[in-house]
Parts: C-alpha cells; sequence; structure tokens
C-alpha cells in the first residue's frame, strides 16, 4: 500500500474514532453542532431519548382503564360491520400500521392517505397528517365515524359496547361505574394509545454510552443526519419530528392524487402542501412511506431528498374552491448530493431507530 493511501485511511479513522466518543459520551452537548437554518431554530429540540409519556391532567393513566383501551382497539365490534377494529389497519405486527399504501375499510372501500402508526402517538402535538384532531380523546371518534374506515354513529357504537356484559367489569374498573358512553370509550382509547411506544433501542443504547453499539456506517448517518443532510431542521426531539407542518413537495398538485394538506384545515393558502412531520422512530418498520404511501423504500424516500426534490413535472398550482393555490416547498428542502455511499449510511442510520416491540398481548374480547 502507498504511503499516502496508507495515510488516508488513517486520517479516516481518526475522524471517525473522533465522531464514535463524542456521540457515544453520554453528553449530547458534547456532539457536533447541528447545522440548521434560521427557520428552525425557534422549533429545534436535540435528538435524543423519549421523555416520560405525558398524560393530560383530564384523563390520567390507570391500569384499568389502558386494559379497557386496548380491548376496544382491537373490538371490530365498534365498527357498522362488526368486521372493523381499529387494529385492523393499526396492527402491532405490522408496526402500528397496515404496510398497505391505502388502508381497507367499511365495505372495504379503500381510503385515500397511508395509514399512520401509533407507535409514539403520545408525543405528536396534533393529529392526522393535517394536524386536523387535536387530542386522542377527540380523536378516537373519527374513525369509528368515517364512513370509509368503520362507519358506525359512535352513538350507535357506544350502544353496541353497553349490551356487551363482559364489559360491564372493565367500565367499572377503569371509571368507578359500569355506564358505558362515548367520552369514556374515547379516553380509555386514548390512554392505551399514549403507552404503545418504542422500548429504547439501539440509538438510545449508542448515545448513552455503549460506543460499540453503531457500525461505522450507521455512525456516520447520523452525523450525515444532523449536518450535510439537514435531516434535523424538520425532523428533531426524542420523538424526531419538531410537530410542525411543513411542505417538502408532496402535494401532487394539480394532478391526480393531489392532496392539500393542511390547507384542508386552516384554509390558509401558505399552507398548500404542508404535510405534519412525521417522528422517524421505528422508521423502517412503517412503510410505505408519506403520506400517500407514494415511497416504496428508505433508499428512495432519501434518493428523493438528495435530489432536493425538484418536483420538474409537476405543475405545482390548482384551483379548488374557485381558489387558486401554489405549491411553495420548504426553503429547507435542498440539492444535498449525497453520494450513493452516503445514502447507503443514512439508511443504516434510520434503520437503528428501531426498538424491540413491546410485548402486546392481544385481549380477550368480552362476550
Ligand atoms: C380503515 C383503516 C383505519 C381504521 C379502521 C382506523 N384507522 Fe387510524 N388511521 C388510518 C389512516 C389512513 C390514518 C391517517 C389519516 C389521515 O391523516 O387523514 C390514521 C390515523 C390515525 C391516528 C393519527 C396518528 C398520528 O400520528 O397523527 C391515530 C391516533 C389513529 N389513526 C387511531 C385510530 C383508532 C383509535 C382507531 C379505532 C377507533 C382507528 N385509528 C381506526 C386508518 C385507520
Ligand atoms: C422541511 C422539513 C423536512 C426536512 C428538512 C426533512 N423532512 Fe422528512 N418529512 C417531512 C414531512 C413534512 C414529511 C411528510 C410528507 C408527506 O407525508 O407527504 C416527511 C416524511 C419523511 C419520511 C417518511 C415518514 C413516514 O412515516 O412516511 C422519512 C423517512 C423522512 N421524512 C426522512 C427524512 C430524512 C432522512 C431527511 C434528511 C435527508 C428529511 N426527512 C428531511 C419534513 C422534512
Amino acid at each position: 500500500m502507498s504511503n499516502s493511501v496508507q495515510k488516508e485511511i488513517n486520517r479516516k479513522n481518526a475522524f471517525m474514532d473522533h465522531l464514535r466518543k463524542l456521540y457515544s459520551s453520554g453528553d449530547a452537548s458534547q456532539w457536533p453542532k447541528p447545522v440548521l437554518d434560521p427557520e428552525s431554530i425557534p422549533s429545534f429540540a436535540e435528538i435524543g431519548h423519549l421523555p416520560e409519556t405525558p398524560f393530560p391532567e383530564d384523563n390520567p393513566y390507570s391500569a384499568e382503564k389502558e386494559l379497557l383501551g386496548r380491548t376496544l382497539f382491537f373490538d371490530p365490534r365498534l365498527s357498522k360491520s362488526n368486521q372493523i377494529a381499529c387494529a385492523s389497519c393499526h396492527d402491532p405486527e405490522l408496526g402500528w400500521c397496515d404496510s398497505r399504501t391505502f388502508s381497507f375499510g367499511h365495505n372495504r372501500q379503500l381510503g385515500t392517505r397511508n395509514a399512520m402508526s401509533i407507535l409514539n402517538v403520545a408525543y405528536a402535538r396534533s393529529l392526522f397528517w393535517d394536524g386536523r384532531s387535536r387530542t386522542l380523546e377527540e380523536q378516537s371518534q373519527m374513525p369509528i365515524q368515517d364512513e370509509k374506515e368503520m362507519g358506525e354513529h359512535i352513538d350507535v357504537a357506544a350502544g353496541k359496547i353497553s349490551k356487551i356484559k363482559g364489559y360491564e367489569m372493565l367500565f367499572h374498573k377503569a371509571f368507578g361505574d359500569k355506564s358505558v358512553t362515548k367520552d369514556r370509550i374515547s379516553k380509555a382509547i386514548a390512554v392505551f394509545e399514549r403507552t404503545v411506544k418504542s422500548t429504547p433501542g439501539k440509538f438510545d443504547l449508542f448515545i448513552d454510552g455503549k460506543s460499540d453499539a453503531y457500525t461505522n456506517d450507521e455512525l456516520m448517518g447520523l452525523h450525515l443526519f444532523r449536518t450535510k443532510a439537514q435531516c434535523i431542521n424538520c425532523h428533531n426531539s426524542g420523538y424526531f419530528s419538531n410537530n410542525r407542518f411543513e411542505n417538502i413537495g408532496t402535494s401532487l398538485m394539480g394532478e391526480k392524487g393531489e392532496d392539500l394538506g393542511r390547507y384542508l384545515v386552516t384554509k390558509n393558502p401558505e399552507d398548500a402542501g404542508r404535510f405534519r412531520v412525521p417522528g422517524l422512530r421505528e422508521i423502517s418498520r412503517t412503510g410505505p412511506w408519506m403520506h400517500n404511501g407514494s415511497m416504496k423504500t428508505l433508499t428512495e424516500v432519501i434518493r428523493f431528498y438528495s435530489r432536493g426534490n425538484p418536483e420538474h413535472s409537476q405543475k405545482r398550482a390548482t384551483l379548488h374552491n374557485g381558489i387558486a393555490l401554489r405549491s411553495e416547498k420548504s426553503g429547507m428542502v435542498r440539492m444535498l448530493e449525497l453520494s450513493d455511499e452516503e445514502i447507503y449510511q443514512m439508511e443504516a442510520f434510520l434503520r437503528t431507530l428501531k426498538s424491540e416491540p413491546q410485548d402486546i398481548t392481544v385481549p380477550e374480547l368480552p362476550e
């Protein structure tokens, strides 16, 4: 081996050793500075562990509510056909979503958005791809009533549950008496959902000091994520999302499959084409990706960002109910020119955000 090649290898190894030491020091203040755009700074929080699960004051945790909520989550009798449970589209074995582009609901009708995983949903500050629901308590009634999902009136659903003898004890234990109300159903489901979360995985171990938990590729991927590739502008905090709405140029505006995203909720033209920034923990288990499930591999997602999504073929404008709208992609999505090796490293890092699934026993349905 020539001298200069050996020198180059030594230099590279020393750099990787240095990075490894910083990132696995157990102290994020020692990490290299993240590369941030000014507009992301106000909402920036460093990536790291998930904090304690937050429970709202008016719906605190109890094991009894969790059990009731879990039972309801798996119970298809909340649907009109008695065939579709929350778990049909949010299946624990499929990363708590359904691995389909779009989900089948009532009468096998196809929805128009990719089912989101409920993993770590306790950390989402608004729900759905467009943020149209603010709390899990409010959200849980929506799929029951959705014509294309479970297709049942919530009062009818509550009535059906109240006629099932085996539920009496569960409601009694959770709420102090056996009466079944839609409010109690929502609260119990929400409590259960907040308990569905990632366990500490490879990433958590590595940053806590297990310095050999990461390969060099995974380590380099983490570094790229925070620096050159600037994913951390939007995917940050322990949840890997800033919980904001951003336009990365995926709305297919003016084309078949157009989805105006956040605009449909706020009617603010600036929101046309914005979607909620999804968290990235467990990302390798929840494909296909994006609000419309249009990306089938993580490599495809990373290549899309690397090109800065130039949106060539898209018209990027539309007329919606007589209002002219344009899709303004975020300035934080730009050409990154990642090499094939860097794309590989980024994917290797994203795959380390997976953790050992929690032990979820599917409850026996009450009779
Ligand atoms: C027919 C499939 C289907 C069924 C049944 C279903 N969901 Fe969903 N769920 C989806 C889809 C699709 C989305 C994304 C929809 C959107 O953004 O417009 C979603 C989104 C969610 C979210 C938002 C997650 C986030 O990060 O914002 C939660 C929470 C959720 N569902 C809970 C439930 C609960 C609770 C039930 C049962 C009462 C249920 N779902 C039934 C398909 C389904
Ligand atoms: C400007 C903010 C922003 C930046 C920067 C950004 N993302 Fe995203 N990301 C989003 C939004 C918004 C979505 C959802 C878009 C949609 O559903 O159409 C998303 C979706 C994703 C998804 C799919 C998630 C899912 O559940 O389907 C992955 C994976 C992802 N981003 C990874 C990355 C990586 C890797 C980088 C850096 C190369 C990055 N993102 C940079 C905002 C951003």
